[in-house]
């Protein structure tokens, strides 16, 4: 038993040398890479503990949803054989691959019924007037483009003597970190006064006098906290940050929205205030929501004519983003809404809303467990789970444990840090919530504007002590 145990630490220490760099600082995509490659290379439990994002990991037992699976999996089947019949129309014809668009405009309805349908906000595109729904491959290329139309629109309102800078709530996903940086935008990190880590309005007068911002991007429900912000406080905190900056986009990563049972509340706020049209980016995604990470299908919905201008001219330059092949999978995935099939419409926003419980529920199993297993390297205060006691709560896939003394404790005594000396001593591996809180890349070019900041520094500390956990399409540890 000893031994086991003792067998089973060594080569978890191996897999982590092995992958020191990686899972120090890499974005979730490369970690799920990794974890392939390591599955590849026979090291089975780092690759199950953080998932390989397949669909077909998705347990078959999920005894509160026995059908999710079957229903889920048909979903995208078809889908994928729909791609196949337009492929077998094509090939015939091959030189018909030079189009770049076979049906983006009935994609972009899609989009547009989908979100009129499901959340209530309208967003369409019309001849002759501004566009207002993008659709690119993933929510991160949408992202790329938000901030595109930052940038351009800094450049239109004050010229190119500086670049942009952004203000971004943390923790954060890292992707748009690295996004900015390679865009060479400013960024300011704004460290949240609210022991759940929470933006809030209040956090806005932390941001020095001087310090100008031409964009914000944050998300309703958060990665890595995976944590919901109440839509008043969502709310407040964007108008706060316009009327400090008026001319301020906000960009919101809504992509876990459509997953959410309150999905209408979340951002219903919107239409509230008429500042709000001219300001927000929404970014949305189906690689949750229908779980197809690798499809790659994204959108960018907005009202603003001011902001679209750059996004406008990188979607032409990149032929409006999505291959014909994606198009077809992504125009069978939303159909229902492009033809008015409500009942359809209605029974593909219940699969959507049923995957995200089910990823909740999946949460709450796994932590319930680790929180069985390994009480001593588990703090007892748990700032950042909703629900510390029965850890069931709405919102993103995600956990953050803040890890004991104890544990602490054992990383240090073998070099490590405390979510490595987690990772060690139980096979559960997760990234440090440190990696969410900044960035190396904007580190490396002094692109961080507080960076300076001692407050901004003892809060990336304090989050060493804390793990971010996915419950994606990941399959329990095996025992
Ligand atoms: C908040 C957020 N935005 C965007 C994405 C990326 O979405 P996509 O796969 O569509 O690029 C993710 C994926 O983890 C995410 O968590």
């Amino acid at each position: 038993m000893e031994r086991d145990r003792s067998d089973a630490r060594s080569k978890r220490l191996e897999v982590f040398e092995s992958y020191r760099e990686l899972f120090a600082s890499a974005p979730i995509r490369l970690m799920s890479r990794t974890a392939s490659t390591m599955q590849s290379l026979g090291y089975d439990d780092l690759a199950t503990a953080i998932g390989d994002l397949d669909w077909r990991t998705v347990p078959a037992d999920d005894p509160e949803d026995p059908n999710l699976r079957q229903d889920w999996g048909s979903l995208l089947s078809t889908s994928f054989e729909h791609m196949g019949g337009w492929l077998c129309q094509l090939s015939p014809h091959p030189m018909g691959y030079n189009l770049d668009s076979l049906g983006y405009a009935t994609v972009v309805r899609g989009w547009s019924e989908m979100w009129s349908h499901q959340l209530g906000l309208r967003f369409e595109n019309v001849a002759r007037a501004t566009p207002q729904i993008f659709v690119f491959h993933g929510g991160n290329q949408a992202l790329q483009a938000a901030f595109l139309g930052v940038s351009e629109a800094r450049r239109d309102r004050v010229g190119t003597a500086e670049a942009a800078t952004v203000l971004v709530p943390i923790p954060t996903f890292p992707c748009p970190l690295d996004q900015m940086a390679l865009q060479g935008m400013k960024v300011h990190l704004l460290a949240p006064q609210d022991r759940g880590m929470d933006p809030d309005a209040a956090d806005v007068a932390g941001v020095p006098e001087g310090t100008e911002i031409d964009g914000v991007y944050l998300m309703p429900v958060n990665n890595p906290t995976g944590r919901t912000l109440e839509p008043a406080r969502l709310k407040a905190f964007v108008g706060a940050v316009l009327d400090r900056w008026p001319h301020a986009a906000i960009i919101l990563d809504s992509v876990y929205v459509r997953l959410h049972p309150r999905d209408r509340e979340l951002v219903a706020w919107y239409e509230e205030d008429p500042r709000f049209a001219d300001a927000v980016i929404f970014i949305d995604s189906l690689s949750k929501t229908h779980g197809v990470t690798g499809l790659r299908a994204g959108a960018l919905l907005t009202r603003s004519a001011r902001l679209a201008g750059g996004i406008i001219r990188y979607a032409q330059n990149i032929m409006a983003g999505p291959s014909n092949a994606m198009q077809a999978v992504m125009l069978s995935l939303i159909a229902p809404f492009v033809t008015g099939d409500r009942e359809l419409a209605e029974q593909r926003i219940r699969l959507q809303l049923r995957i995200g419980r089910h990823l909740q529920r999946r949460r709450r199993l796994l932590l319930r467990r680790a929180f069985m297993r390994y009480p001593n390297l588990l703090d007892h205060d748990q700032p950042l789970l909703p629900d510390p006691t029965g850890f069931d709560w709405e919102g993103s896939m995600y956990a953050d444990l803040r890890l004991s003394d104890t544990c602490a404790k054992v990383a240090d005594e073998a070099g490590v840090s405390p979510t490595v000396g987690f990772y060690l001593e139980t096979g559960i591996a997760g990234v440090p919530l440190e990696a969410f809180c900044s960035n190396p890349n904007l580190k490396r070019h002094g692109l961080i504007v507080n960076d300076d900041d001692a407050g901004l520094a003892r809060f990336q500390e304090d989050a060493k002590r804390f793990v971010r956990l996915s419950f994606g399409m990941t399959p329990p540890p095996r025992e």
